[in-house]
């Protein structure tokens, strides 16, 4: 894209529609992008929880099935409510791109998103900027933010369902893997930890309302932050804290949960004492490697991303770690709702890639259900 009408589009008010259907939530957002700050002028979430909470997890026909019925309203009312928050009808010839996940993620979910983007951006001639769902995950922190909001090399921990990692952000689109998971991700594990404690689904707000019934014998002296193992009745590890690198393993941990429960009669008079024990040792974990991550790579900000960045415990424990050891590092978080899945972050993703020039025709976008970043 020549350098005139990138000035342009930095100064013009633009309009993106992002799509998102990688999983369980059918999403569509319209953001607008004015003097280089991002804003959300719709947001529509479609969650299909209640549907797979019956199974404990998310069955891939029955969300694509789901996907199908819900999508159109779903962007209809995404284009109401931002012509609502302008005080206009928002035509679709007001849009600058449509931005949809184009993986990872369920590739018959994946497929719903991307067959509507495609038709969309043919019907209306727009262009379509595919978007790589994690690096939407990472785009969530600039929402409401400039877009020169952060200091880069920034540090990234993404923990969603799906993934867990840590990410070196060195620029708008230039991204580092410094480490990941190597079997299941820290959603994932609280996810089938709650399963096991018979807690529902999804199971990461289940194992934190559970554990906050826990009131453990010794409260933290410096931080008034309940911690783990003091005055904890049940003790699971920490795997790999010690590990001399910065990648992650979950899946020990919920094998020592079930045996643990397993060797327990009374386990069910102390779940919340196991919920609260897990939860620690998963945040121990996170807040560990996050710190590693940081002196290995000389980061100048940390970001925080996915469904598991909702967690109160991990946000408030990263924001101790970094802050305190670290002094003024600056730590970034999305507020809980741009967390979880949400089409607001692609929409803000696709805007950079739009920038960019990176938009894509209607006839070759494809899904990619094992994108990387
Ligand atoms: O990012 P996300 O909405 O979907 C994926 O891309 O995977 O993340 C969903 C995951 C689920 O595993 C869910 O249990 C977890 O995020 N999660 C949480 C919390 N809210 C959602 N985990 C811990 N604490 C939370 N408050
Ligand atoms: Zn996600």
């Amino acid at each position: 894209m020549e350098n005139r009408a990138l000035d342009y589009m930095k100064q013009a008010e633009i309009l993106i529609l992002g799509i998102e259907t990688s999983c369980d939530e059918t999403a569509a957002a319209v953001i607008s992008v004015s003097n280089n700050r991002l804003a959300v002028l719709s947001d529509v979430v479609s969650s299909q929880i209640e549907i797979h909470k019956v199974y404990g997890g998310v069955v891939p026909e029955v969300a694509a099935r789901e996907h199908v019925s819900r999508i159109l309203p779903v962007i209809n009312r995404a284009l109401a409510e931002a012509g609502a928050a302008l005080s206009i009808v928002l035509s679709p010839g007001r849009l600058a791109a449509i931005a949809v996940t184009a993986g990872p993620g369920l590739i018959t979910s994946l497929l719903i998103g991307v067959e509507t983007a495609r038709s969309l951006s043919a019907a209306w001639a727009l262009p379509l900027i595919p978007v790589n769902h994690i690096e939407g995950h990472i785009y969530a922190n600039f929402i409401g933010e400039s877009a020169e909001a952060f200091e880069f090399p920034a540090l990234v921990l993404t923990v969603s369902g799906g993934h867990t990692m840590l990410v070196l952000m060195r620029g708008h689109g230039r991204f580092e893997m410094i480490g990941e998971t190597l079997d299941d991700a820290a959603g994932e594990a609280f996810d089938k930890a709650a399963q096991l404690m018979g807690l529902g689904f999804p199971g990461g707000p289940a194992v934190s309302i559970k554990a906050s019934e826990y009131r453990p014998a010794v409260p933290s002296p410096n931080t008034g932050l309940k911690t783990g193992r003091q005055g904890s009745e049940v003790s699971l590890p920490r795997p790999m804290i010690e590990s001399n690198n910065c990648n992650f393993s979950f899946s020990g941990l919920k094998t020592a949960l079930r045996y643990a429960i397993e060797k327990d009669p009374d386990w069910r008079s102390r779940t919340p004492a196991y919920a609260f024990e897990f939860e620690q040792a998963v945040t121990d974990v996170l807040v560990g490697k996050t710190v590693k991550a940081i002196k290995a790579t000389g980061a100048k900000t940390l970001l925080l991303s996915g469904g598991v960045a909702a967690n109160n415990l991990l946000r408030q424990r990263l924001s101790l770690a970094v802050g305190g050891e670290y002094g003024s590092l600056p730590i970034h978080m999305p507020a809980p709702r741009y967390c979880t899945d949400n089409a607001a972050m692609i929409a803000a993703a696709g805007y950079f890639r739009l920038l960019k020039g990176e938009t894509i025709s209607y006839d070759k976008i494809a899904v990619s259900p094992g994108m990387r970043i």
